[in-house]
Protein backbone atom coordinates (compact mmCIF):
# COMPACT_ATOMS: atom_id res chain seq x y z
CA UNK A 1 0.00 0.00 0.00
CA UNK A 2 1.07 3.29 -1.16
CA UNK A 3 -0.41 6.79 -0.34
CA UNK A 4 -0.09 9.83 -2.08
CA UNK A 5 3.26 11.19 -0.75
CA UNK A 6 4.98 7.70 -1.71
CA UNK A 7 4.66 6.34 2.07
CA UNK A 8 4.81 2.80 1.92
CA UNK A 9 2.08 2.25 4.33
CA UNK A 10 2.86 -1.71 5.97
CA UNK A 11 1.27 -1.46 9.50
CA UNK A 12 -1.63 -1.58 10.83
CA UNK A 13 -2.49 -0.57 15.06
CA UNK A 14 -6.24 -2.38 15.82
CA UNK A 15 -7.86 -0.97 18.83
CA UNK A 16 -9.98 -3.96 20.02
CA UNK A 17 -11.86 -2.20 22.26
CA UNK A 18 -12.20 1.25 24.06
CA UNK A 19 -12.67 -0.18 27.18
CA UNK A 20 -10.10 0.18 30.26
CA UNK A 21 -9.09 -0.85 33.62
CA UNK A 22 -7.61 2.93 34.13
CA UNK A 23 -8.20 6.16 33.32
CA UNK A 24 -4.59 7.80 32.65
CA UNK A 25 -4.91 11.58 32.82
CA UNK A 26 -3.26 11.89 29.08
CA UNK A 27 -6.66 9.28 27.64
CA UNK A 28 -9.60 9.81 28.58
CA UNK A 29 -11.56 12.60 30.82
CA UNK A 30 -12.33 12.02 34.61
CA UNK A 31 -15.93 11.19 34.22
CA UNK A 32 -14.86 8.43 31.46
CA UNK A 33 -16.35 8.36 27.99
CA UNK A 34 -19.69 6.84 26.90
CA UNK A 35 -18.66 3.41 26.12
CA UNK A 36 -19.31 1.99 22.36
CA UNK A 37 -22.46 -0.25 22.15
CA UNK A 38 -21.63 -3.92 21.91
CA UNK A 39 -23.23 -4.04 18.04
CA UNK A 40 -20.82 -1.13 17.40
CA UNK A 41 -17.60 -2.99 17.94
CA UNK A 42 -16.27 -4.97 15.12
CA UNK A 43 -16.50 -9.02 16.08
CA UNK A 44 -13.07 -10.95 15.92
CA UNK A 45 -14.00 -12.62 12.48
CA UNK A 46 -14.61 -8.91 10.95
CA UNK A 47 -11.37 -7.84 12.43
CA UNK A 48 -9.49 -11.00 10.63
CA UNK A 49 -11.31 -10.27 7.17
CA UNK A 50 -10.04 -6.44 7.51
CA UNK A 51 -6.27 -7.81 8.06
CA UNK A 52 -6.54 -10.68 5.62
CA UNK A 53 -7.92 -8.05 2.77
CA UNK A 54 -4.82 -5.83 3.62
CA UNK A 55 -2.50 -8.59 4.19
CA UNK A 56 -3.50 -9.02 0.90
CA UNK A 57 -2.61 -5.50 -0.29
CA UNK A 58 0.55 -5.28 1.71
CA UNK A 59 0.35 -5.19 5.13
CA UNK A 60 3.11 -6.52 7.73
CA UNK A 61 2.59 -5.82 10.67
CA UNK A 62 -0.34 -5.81 12.94
CA UNK A 63 -0.28 -3.87 16.86
CA UNK A 64 -3.11 -4.88 19.21
CA UNK A 65 -4.63 -2.00 21.05
CA UNK A 66 -7.58 -0.70 23.23
CA UNK A 67 -8.14 1.08 25.24
CA UNK A 68 -7.23 -2.13 27.03
CA UNK A 69 -6.60 -5.00 24.76
CA UNK A 70 -6.00 -7.29 27.79
CA UNK A 71 -9.98 -6.63 28.24
CA UNK A 72 -11.74 -7.86 24.80
CA UNK A 73 -12.77 -11.11 24.76
CA UNK A 74 -11.28 -13.20 21.99
CA UNK A 75 -8.02 -11.36 21.71
CA UNK A 76 -5.90 -14.63 22.08
CA UNK A 77 -8.66 -16.32 19.12
CA UNK A 78 -8.13 -13.31 17.17
CA UNK A 79 -4.20 -13.64 17.38
CA UNK A 80 -3.91 -17.19 16.80
CA UNK A 81 -6.06 -17.14 13.84
CA UNK A 82 -4.13 -14.15 12.55
CA UNK A 83 -0.89 -15.27 13.20
CA UNK A 84 -1.71 -17.48 9.63
CA UNK A 85 -2.55 -14.74 7.68
CA UNK A 86 -0.21 -14.87 4.41
CA UNK A 87 2.27 -11.99 4.29
CA UNK A 88 1.73 -10.90 7.91
CA UNK A 89 4.64 -11.12 9.49
CA UNK A 90 4.76 -9.80 13.01
CA UNK A 91 1.49 -9.13 15.76
CA UNK A 92 2.79 -7.19 18.73
CA UNK A 93 0.18 -5.49 21.96
CA UNK A 94 0.41 -2.44 23.92
CA UNK A 95 -0.55 -2.86 27.06
CA UNK A 96 -0.95 -1.25 30.44
CA UNK A 97 0.69 -4.58 32.23
CA UNK A 98 -1.74 -4.78 34.92
CA UNK A 99 -2.99 -8.14 33.80
CA UNK A 100 -0.07 -8.96 32.11
CA UNK A 101 0.49 -11.62 34.99
CA UNK A 102 -2.13 -13.62 33.49
CA UNK A 103 -1.53 -13.43 29.89
CA UNK A 104 2.41 -13.06 29.23
CA UNK A 105 2.18 -17.00 28.91
CA UNK A 106 -0.10 -17.29 26.44
CA UNK A 107 0.49 -14.34 24.50
CA UNK A 108 4.44 -15.87 23.93
CA UNK A 109 2.99 -18.96 23.33
CA UNK A 110 0.85 -18.05 20.29
CA UNK A 111 3.38 -16.11 18.84
CA UNK A 112 3.06 -12.45 19.44
CA UNK A 113 6.44 -10.46 18.94
CA UNK A 114 6.52 -7.77 21.35
CA UNK A 115 5.01 -6.02 24.22
CA UNK A 116 5.21 -2.50 25.14
CA UNK A 117 3.72 -1.39 28.36
CA UNK A 118 2.45 2.33 29.32
CA UNK A 119 4.10 2.62 32.51
CA UNK A 120 3.83 6.43 33.79
CA UNK A 121 5.61 6.39 36.98
CA UNK A 122 7.80 4.44 38.99
CA UNK A 123 6.41 5.81 41.87
CA UNK A 124 3.38 4.30 43.43
CA UNK A 125 1.52 7.88 44.34
CA UNK A 126 2.44 9.35 41.21
CA UNK A 127 1.28 6.43 39.18
CA UNK A 128 -1.84 6.09 41.14
CA UNK A 129 -2.82 9.78 40.83
CA UNK A 130 -1.61 9.38 36.60
CA UNK A 131 -3.70 6.46 36.11
CA UNK A 132 -6.36 7.35 38.22
CA UNK A 133 -7.26 3.65 39.17
CA UNK A 134 -3.87 1.72 38.86
CA UNK A 135 -1.91 0.17 41.23
CA UNK A 136 2.19 0.29 40.67
CA UNK A 137 2.82 -2.83 41.65
CA UNK A 138 0.52 -5.02 39.68
CA UNK A 139 1.95 -3.39 36.46
CA UNK A 140 5.35 -4.14 37.96
CA UNK A 141 4.34 -7.55 38.22
CA UNK A 142 3.17 -7.71 34.85
CA UNK A 143 6.40 -5.96 33.22
CA UNK A 144 8.37 -8.91 35.17
CA UNK A 145 6.31 -11.94 33.92
CA UNK A 146 7.01 -10.33 30.30
CA UNK A 147 10.64 -10.34 30.95
CA UNK A 148 10.28 -14.18 32.51
CA UNK A 149 8.73 -14.83 29.26
CA UNK A 150 11.68 -14.12 26.84
CA UNK A 151 9.91 -10.67 25.84
CA UNK A 152 12.92 -8.52 24.10
CA UNK A 153 13.17 -6.25 22.94
CA UNK A 154 10.25 -5.05 26.00
CA UNK A 155 9.89 -1.37 26.06
CA UNK A 156 8.01 0.99 28.14
CA UNK A 157 5.74 4.46 27.31
CA UNK A 158 6.39 6.79 30.06
CA UNK A 159 4.12 9.75 28.61
CA UNK A 160 5.78 12.90 30.07
CA UNK A 161 3.54 15.28 32.42
CA UNK A 162 5.94 18.24 33.73
CA UNK A 163 6.33 18.12 37.55
CA UNK A 164 4.90 14.17 37.97
CA UNK A 165 7.15 12.04 36.57
CA UNK A 166 9.65 14.37 34.71
CA UNK A 167 12.58 13.35 36.89
CA UNK A 168 14.68 11.10 35.02
CA UNK A 169 16.73 9.18 38.32
CA UNK A 170 14.16 6.19 38.88
CA UNK A 171 14.09 5.61 35.49
CA UNK A 172 17.59 5.28 35.02
CA UNK A 173 17.27 2.83 38.55
CA UNK A 174 15.06 0.99 36.04
CA UNK A 175 17.28 0.47 33.02
CA UNK A 176 20.51 -0.37 35.31
CA UNK A 177 18.20 -3.34 36.71
CA UNK A 178 16.64 -4.40 33.73
CA UNK A 179 16.92 -4.91 29.91
CA UNK A 180 13.96 -2.65 28.86
CA UNK A 181 14.11 0.39 26.69
CA UNK A 182 11.79 3.41 27.94
CA UNK A 183 10.57 5.46 25.49
CA UNK A 184 9.87 9.23 26.80
CA UNK A 185 6.82 10.25 25.22
CA UNK A 186 5.92 13.76 24.13
CA UNK A 187 2.42 14.55 25.76
CA UNK A 188 -0.32 14.64 22.43
CA UNK A 189 -2.99 16.69 22.91
CA UNK A 190 -5.20 14.00 21.16
CA UNK A 191 -9.58 14.30 22.51
CA UNK A 192 -10.23 17.25 23.78
CA UNK A 193 -7.88 17.09 27.17
CA UNK A 194 -6.43 20.46 27.76
CA UNK A 195 -3.18 19.62 29.84
CA UNK A 196 -0.63 22.00 28.02
CA UNK A 197 0.92 23.30 31.69
CA UNK A 198 1.72 19.48 31.77
CA UNK A 199 3.25 19.60 28.51
CA UNK A 200 7.28 19.00 28.70
CA UNK A 201 9.02 18.89 25.38
CA UNK A 202 12.12 16.79 25.13
CA UNK A 203 14.69 19.29 24.98
CA UNK A 204 13.50 20.25 28.60
CA UNK A 205 13.08 16.97 29.85
CA UNK A 206 17.25 16.00 28.63
CA UNK A 207 18.09 19.45 30.86
CA UNK A 208 17.02 17.48 33.71
CA UNK A 209 19.39 14.50 33.43
CA UNK A 210 22.00 14.78 36.06
CA UNK A 211 25.17 16.05 34.57
CA UNK A 212 27.17 13.09 36.36
CA UNK A 213 25.05 10.75 34.09
CA UNK A 214 27.11 10.17 30.53
CA UNK A 215 24.62 8.69 27.93
CA UNK A 216 25.83 6.83 24.97
CA UNK A 217 23.98 6.74 22.04
CA UNK A 218 23.44 3.46 19.59
CA UNK A 219 20.31 2.15 17.50
CA UNK A 220 17.48 1.60 19.39
CA UNK A 221 15.97 -1.83 19.85
CA UNK A 222 15.04 -3.02 16.46
CA UNK A 223 11.01 -2.32 15.89
CA UNK A 224 8.52 -0.11 13.48
CA UNK A 225 7.97 2.79 15.92
CA UNK A 226 9.71 6.41 15.56
CA UNK A 227 11.97 6.01 18.17
CA UNK A 228 15.21 5.13 16.80
CA UNK A 229 18.18 6.42 18.61
CA UNK A 230 18.29 5.26 22.21
CA UNK A 231 20.54 5.84 25.20
CA UNK A 232 22.54 3.61 27.97
CA UNK A 233 25.22 4.20 29.94
CA UNK A 234 27.94 2.22 30.90
CA UNK A 235 26.49 -1.11 32.95
CA UNK A 236 22.73 -0.15 32.23
CA UNK A 237 21.13 -3.10 31.28
CA UNK A 238 18.64 -1.70 29.07
CA UNK A 239 17.94 1.93 27.58
CA UNK A 240 16.01 5.18 26.81
CA UNK A 241 15.17 7.03 24.06
CA UNK A 242 12.43 9.78 23.03
CA UNK A 243 9.40 9.92 20.60
CA UNK A 244 9.12 13.84 20.21
CA UNK A 245 5.21 13.36 19.30
CA UNK A 246 4.84 16.80 19.15
CA UNK A 247 8.05 18.84 18.53
CA UNK A 248 9.47 15.93 16.43
CA UNK A 249 8.19 15.59 12.58
CA UNK A 250 8.47 12.32 11.53
CA UNK A 251 5.58 12.71 9.34
CA UNK A 252 7.58 11.72 5.93
CA UNK A 253 8.35 7.93 7.61
CA UNK A 254 4.60 7.30 8.88
CA UNK A 255 4.06 3.58 7.85
CA UNK A 256 0.35 2.95 9.32
CA UNK A 257 -2.99 3.37 9.23
CA UNK A 258 -5.31 2.81 12.39
CA UNK A 259 -8.22 1.07 13.02
CA UNK A 260 -10.94 1.92 15.83
CA UNK A 261 -13.00 -0.77 17.58
CA UNK A 262 -15.65 0.71 16.09
CA UNK A 263 -14.27 -0.30 12.35
CA UNK A 264 -13.12 3.56 11.12
CA UNK A 265 -9.79 3.37 9.62
CA UNK A 266 -7.79 6.90 10.63
CA UNK A 267 -5.18 7.89 8.01
CA UNK A 268 -3.83 10.35 10.94
CA UNK A 269 -3.71 10.24 14.55
CA UNK A 270 -3.58 14.18 14.34
CA UNK A 271 -6.77 13.98 12.13
CA UNK A 272 -10.46 13.78 12.27
CA UNK A 273 -10.33 12.08 9.10
CA UNK A 274 -12.09 8.91 9.46
CA UNK A 275 -13.03 6.33 6.77
CA UNK A 276 -16.03 3.83 8.20
CA UNK A 277 -15.24 0.36 7.20
CA UNK A 278 -18.53 -1.07 8.51
CA UNK A 279 -20.44 -0.91 5.07
CA UNK A 280 -17.95 -3.34 3.38
CA UNK A 281 -18.82 -5.85 6.42
CA UNK A 282 -22.04 -5.48 7.04
CA UNK A 283 -24.47 -7.13 6.39
CA UNK A 284 -22.13 -9.59 4.06
CA UNK A 285 -18.19 -9.09 4.04
CA UNK A 286 -17.70 -7.44 0.26
CA UNK A 287 -14.09 -7.75 -0.35
CA UNK A 288 -13.95 -4.96 -3.24
CA UNK A 289 -15.58 -2.27 -1.39
CA UNK A 290 -13.45 -2.98 1.46
CA UNK A 291 -10.40 -2.28 -0.38
CA UNK A 292 -11.91 0.81 -1.92
CA UNK A 293 -12.00 2.16 1.83
CA UNK A 294 -8.31 0.98 2.38
CA UNK A 295 -7.79 3.26 -1.08
CA UNK A 296 -9.50 6.04 0.32
CA UNK A 297 -7.97 6.04 3.40
CA UNK A 298 -4.63 5.97 1.60
CA UNK A 299 -5.41 8.83 -0.59
CA UNK A 300 -6.39 10.96 2.42
CA UNK A 301 -3.57 10.39 4.51
CA UNK A 302 -2.25 13.92 5.23
CA UNK A 303 1.03 14.93 4.43
CA UNK A 304 1.63 16.25 7.91
CA UNK A 305 0.17 16.60 11.60
CA UNK A 306 -2.06 19.31 11.44
CA UNK A 307 -2.17 20.80 15.70
CA UNK A 308 -5.48 22.58 14.75
CA UNK A 309 -7.67 19.89 14.10
CA UNK A 310 -6.61 17.18 16.17
CA UNK A 311 -8.67 14.25 16.65
CA UNK A 312 -12.11 14.62 18.37
CA UNK A 313 -11.91 10.99 19.92
CA UNK A 314 -9.94 10.34 23.33
CA UNK A 315 -6.89 8.11 23.13
CA UNK A 316 -8.69 5.39 24.72
CA UNK A 317 -10.27 5.63 21.72
CA UNK A 318 -7.78 5.19 19.43
CA UNK A 319 -4.89 3.25 21.03
CA UNK A 320 -1.96 5.36 20.80
N1 LIG B 1 -0.07 11.55 24.54
C1 LIG B 1 0.95 10.68 24.30
N2 LIG B 1 0.87 9.36 24.46
C2 LIG B 1 -0.28 8.87 24.92
N3 LIG B 1 -0.66 7.60 25.19
C3 LIG B 1 -1.93 7.63 25.62
N4 LIG B 1 -2.40 8.89 25.62
C4 LIG B 1 -1.39 9.68 25.20
C5 LIG B 1 -1.25 11.09 24.99
N5 LIG B 1 -2.25 11.96 25.18
C6 LIG B 1 0.22 6.45 25.04
C7 LIG B 1 0.34 5.57 26.26
C8 LIG B 1 0.01 4.22 25.76
C9 LIG B 1 0.05 4.33 24.27
C10 LIG B 1 -0.92 3.43 23.59
O1 LIG B 1 -0.29 5.66 23.99
O2 LIG B 1 1.66 5.55 26.68
O3 LIG B 1 0.96 3.27 26.19
FE1 LIG C 1 -5.92 2.76 29.71
FE2 LIG C 1 -3.66 2.97 28.32
FE3 LIG C 1 -5.45 4.90 28.25
FE4 LIG C 1 -4.09 4.50 30.46
S1 LIG C 1 -3.23 5.11 28.46
S2 LIG C 1 -6.31 4.82 30.33
S3 LIG C 1 -3.87 2.36 30.46
S4 LIG C 1 -5.74 2.86 27.47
Amino acid sequence: MRDQFGRTIDYLRVSLTDRCNLKCIYCMPEEGIPLLPHEEILRIEEILEILREMARLGLKRVRLTGGEPLVRRGLIDLIREAKHIQGLEEISLTTNGTFLKGFAGVLKREGVKRVNIGLPSLDPEKYRKITRLGDLKTALDGLNSAIEEGFNPLKINTVLLKGLNDDPVPFFELISKLEVEVRFIELMPVGRINLDHLFISQEEFLKKIPKGIELRERESLEGNGPARKSFFFPGSKGSISFIPALTGHFCRECNRLRLTADGHLKPCLFSNIEIDLKPALRPAFDSENLRGKFNEALFKKPKEKDLFNVSKRFMTQIGG
